[in-house]
């Protein structure tokens, strides 16, 4: 495990009871980001492959989401505190510890993969090894569905985020390093920010090609 990875999980271990008051409400308050997760369980169920992941999932709320959505979902964090909390929360979805550089899938073997601002503390070095981690796992024609904080271009900004250090993304570079991994993105939502920041919200869906 890398360092910023020990640090990203100390630190999610440490506030799982507040992350999970603030955000298990299942996207009530963020229609945006709901109707994207919507439209992506849609999607992966119309490939005929249901099976898949979040990433980085943390209480495990959208991981149950997507379940009640009609996917084979299972839910995965690096923080054993917060696949803790989401085993308690949905005891009826499978919750993993694991990293999403490392995951513990066949190769091939999904339909879809959801990165809910899981992808945010990822040093801009190691993105492109993390998308080809989530090509890995995809089948041909199968769905990632990301989410993140943009900005404008051309470079990734470091920005001191509550939890941990992370990094918002011109849309076009992310999109950019998806087309390089080997997904090519179909739809883009970019909406006024729901953080104080003033950073967008960014909605990215690709297709393994
Ligand atoms: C901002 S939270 C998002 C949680 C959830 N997806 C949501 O939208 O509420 C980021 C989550 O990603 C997890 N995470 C960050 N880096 C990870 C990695 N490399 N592997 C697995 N999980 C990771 C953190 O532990 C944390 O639970």
């Amino acid at each position: 495990m890398t360092e910023y990875q020990e640090q990203t999980r100390a630190a999610y271990d440490g506030v799982v009871e507040l992350y999970a008051s603030l955000f298990a409400d299942r996207l009530e308050t963020r229609p945006f980001a709901r109707s994207m997760i919507g439209t992506f369980a849609e999607l992966v169920r119309g490939t005929g492959n249901p099976w898949a992941a979040d990433v980085g999932c943390g209480p495990g709320h959208l991981t149950a989401m997507l379940h009640d959505l009609g996917l084979d979902a299972f839910g995965l964090d690096l923080s054993p505190a917060m696949v803790a909390h989401a085993r308690r929360a949905h005891p009826a979805v499978r919750f993993d510890e694991a990293r999403m550089e490392a995951l513990p899938v066949d190769d091939g073997a999904l339909g879809g993969v959801l990165a809910h601002y899981s992808m945010i503390h990822t040093p801009p070095r190691d993105l492109p090894a993390l998308l080809a981690e989530q090509v890995r796992v995809l089948a041909p024609g199968g769905l990632l569905l990301v989410s993140f904080f943009a900005t404008e271009g051309p470079e990734p900004i470091r920005f001191d985020h509550k939890v941990t250090p992370a990094y918002s993304w011109p849309a076009d570079r992310f999109a950019e390093l998806l087309a390089e991994a080997g997904l090519d993105t179909f739809a883009r939502l970019l909406h006024d920010p729901a953080s104080e920041r003033g950073f967008l919200d960014a909605h990215v869906m690709a297709r393994r090609r």
